[in-house]
């Protein structure tokens, strides 16, 4: 409602003067009527608001902003914006300032916070421009939302998260151990039941291939959960290459594939057994993808700063598409796959201080190739 009357433009300037005198004390009270409305809005609203100027120093803010981080109206008015910002903010903060400066808008960026008392918390930051009468940019009111409830919040399911994942880790741990058992129960009466039975008539000869070829299945998936969800840690010692890809060559069924082994031999500081976990899932997973049909070549190059070991198949690929995910946990493109078998040789190769890399051509084969520096790890000499 207005309580004067409207001025009309057309009229002369004494008509100007005379329509403010009568006129200016209900000005006068609109402008600050309208003034109190704002600072009502302004000081009273649930977020953090802050004037500044355009070196970033703080001209006016709200009691949120004053309550929330502990100063004084005095010792907050005149302050830069950076004194208020935690150290793993400031760039972020930086950054904000410096977009606010080119595009004249910034909208939430997460910002750590740091109160009077040294205490951090989040908050997403938002700031427009802010124009004097004439127009001219002489400021930005920035808008600061306090969301350490919400940080909590997610913290909180994260936490859960991962308490249920590492709870799932122990359980299934737990189960393949306790698998273990049984199984070697089957496997060793199966020998014995081979054993004591003199004259096996082909189809029984069978059955008990058939079962000892799971069992062997069944033992090697157990150990590549094992490995993911309950990797022991490495011990260390000198072993030769050679000896470990026979170790693991005399333990897996190699069915029609011829494997070529390096003619030299390499010594080298590792975890044997891990090294045997590594080739022997390389090597099977060679033989699946060549349908148990064809060649394997292991070849080792000694060189200065490393040993690099190769294992090449003549298998069917990997498409493109699908080579970034071949070490994902879980990943498989087998009907009884696991999908752990690579994600252990990429945590057993690093663990190590190495790299592993594939090369691969469809319907040609595949070639992994592991890098292992012979570098010192927490003191220890890798390799000679
Ligand atoms: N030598 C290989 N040739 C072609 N594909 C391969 C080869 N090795 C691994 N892969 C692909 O990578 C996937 C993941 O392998 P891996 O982690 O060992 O799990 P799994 O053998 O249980 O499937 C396989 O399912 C397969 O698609
Ligand atoms: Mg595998």
């Amino acid at each position: 409602m207005e309580s004067y009357s409207r001025y009309n433009i057309e009229n002369d300037s004494r008509d100007y003067e005379n329509f403010i005198e009568q006129n200016l004390d209900a000005i006068i009270e609109k402008y600050h009527k309208a003034e109190q409305k704002y600072r009502n809005l302004y000081d009273n609203s649930l977020d953090l608001l802050r004037t500044i100027n355009l070196q970033g120093i703080i001209t006016d803010c709200n009691k949120t902003y004053i309550n929330t981080l502990g100063y004084t109206r005095e010792e907050t008015v005149g302050a830069s914006i950076f004194e208020h910002v935690a150290e793993e903010s400031l760039e972020t903060l930086q950054d904000a300032f410096k977009t606010w400066k080119s595009n004249g808008i910034v909208r939430d960026r997460k910002i750590w916070l740091k109160k009077k008392d040294g205490q951090k918390f989040p908050t997403l930051l938002s700031a427009t421009n802010l124009y004097d009468r004439t127009g001219n940019l002489i400021g930005s009111n920035t808008t600061i939302r306090d969301i350490s409830e919400i940080y909590i919040a997610r913290e909180e399911t994260e936490q859960q998260k991962i308490k249920r994942i590492s709870d799932i880790g122990v359980l299934s741990a737990r189960i393949a151990h306790d698998l273990k058992n049984p199984l070697s129960v089957i496997k060793n009466s199966i020998e014995l039941l081979k054993m004591r039975t003199t004259s096996l008539d082909d189809r029984t000869k069978k059955d008990y291939e058939r079962i000892e070829r799971a069992t062997v299945r069944i033992a090697h998936q157990i150990d590549e959960v094992l490995e993911y969800v309950w990797p022991k840690p490495l011990e260390f010692s000198d072993s030769s290459l050679l000896d470990i890809f026979q170790t693991v060559i005399s333990k897996i069924n190699v069915q029609q594939v011829a494997i070529d082994l390096p003619r030299t031999d390499v010594n080298i500081l590792c975890d044997a057994s891990k090294l045997e976990i590594v080739f022997s899932n390389l090597i099977l997973n060679a033989i699946q993808a060549m349908n148990g049909m064809g060649n394997i070549h292991i070849r080792t190059k000694n060189e200065e700063k490393t040993t690099i070991i190769e294992v090449e198949d003549t298998g069917h690929g990997i498409p493109q598409d699908l080579l970034p995910r071949i070490f994902e946990p879980l990943f498989t493109t087998r009907q009884i796959g696991t999908g752990l078998g690579l994600v252990s040789c990429k945590n057993i190769i690093e663990k190590h201080g190495g790299s592993i890399e594939i090369k691969t051509q469809m319907d040609k084969g595949t070639t992994f190739i592991i890098n292992l520096p012979k570098i010192r790890i927490n003191g220890l000499n890798l390799q000679k």
